[in-house]
């Protein structure tokens, strides 16, 4: 992902420690051109998993899942982090604490759209902590759902998220990874 790499040296921006602000392509603005070459790439990883649903969390993940969905011809779906009345109690949900924020959500899926048979691929825009994918994961298993995998668009492999996943015997496939910060550039893996 030479593109992704370039952009987030010429536009990104770190933001104390441990922040990559990405907002003029990937978080707030989005570069429609890299969101298609993202989706490609997570086609090309998982293309013979026999995928039949995509699932990320609001709000950032979307566009990453909606790119990555219409290659695999297969729905994709967000956890809702609001509770509303059109969602009903049929739902599954799971807690996640962001490490990043200190604030703890609760995040939720129909449970009409998530079924035993379905094969999930996890998609995210960042892997911090691994919060969020955890949780997605915990909602797949309460639908008796089997995951294939995660793919995720940058990781920072030094807040450790990518093991917890790993230990779960999952796979977490990254665009690119940050292993540090230093003189205010990212260092990729
Ligand atoms: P974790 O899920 O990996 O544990 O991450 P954490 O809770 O620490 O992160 C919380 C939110 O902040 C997540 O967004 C995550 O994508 C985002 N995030 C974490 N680190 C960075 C970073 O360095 N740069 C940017 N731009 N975002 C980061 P979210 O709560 O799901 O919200 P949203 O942004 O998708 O709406």
């Amino acid at each position: 992902m030479e593109m992704l790499r370039r952009m987030i040296l010429e536009k990104g921006r770190i933001i104390g420690d441990d922040i990559l602000k990405t907002d003029s392509f990937l978080n707030h603005q989005i570069d429609p051109v890299l969101m298609d070459a993202i989706g490609q790439a997570f086609y090309h990883r998982f293309c013979d998993h026999g995928i039949t649903k995509i699932l990320t969390v609001e709000a950032s993940g979307i566009a990453v899942a909606g790119a990555t969905a219409r290659l695999f011809g297969v729905p994709y779906i967000f956890a809702k982090k609001q509770n509303a009345c059109n969602l009903d109690n049929e739902i599954y949900t799971s807690e996640i604490y962001s490490f990043t924020k200190k604030t703890t959500c609760t995040i939720r899926v129909a449970k009409e759209y998530l079924q035993s048979q379905d094969r999930v691929l996890v998609l995210d825009d960042f892997l911090a902590n691994g919060q969020a994918l955890l949780g997605l994961i915990e909602i797949c298993k309460k639908a008796g759902a089997t995951v294939l995998g995660c793919g995720i668009v940058i990781e920072k492999a030094f807040q450790g998220g990518a093991k917890k996943v790993e230990e779960k015997g999952i796979e977490v496939f990254s665009l690119v990874r940050i292993g540090r910060f230093e003189n205010a550039k990212p260092v990729f893996l």
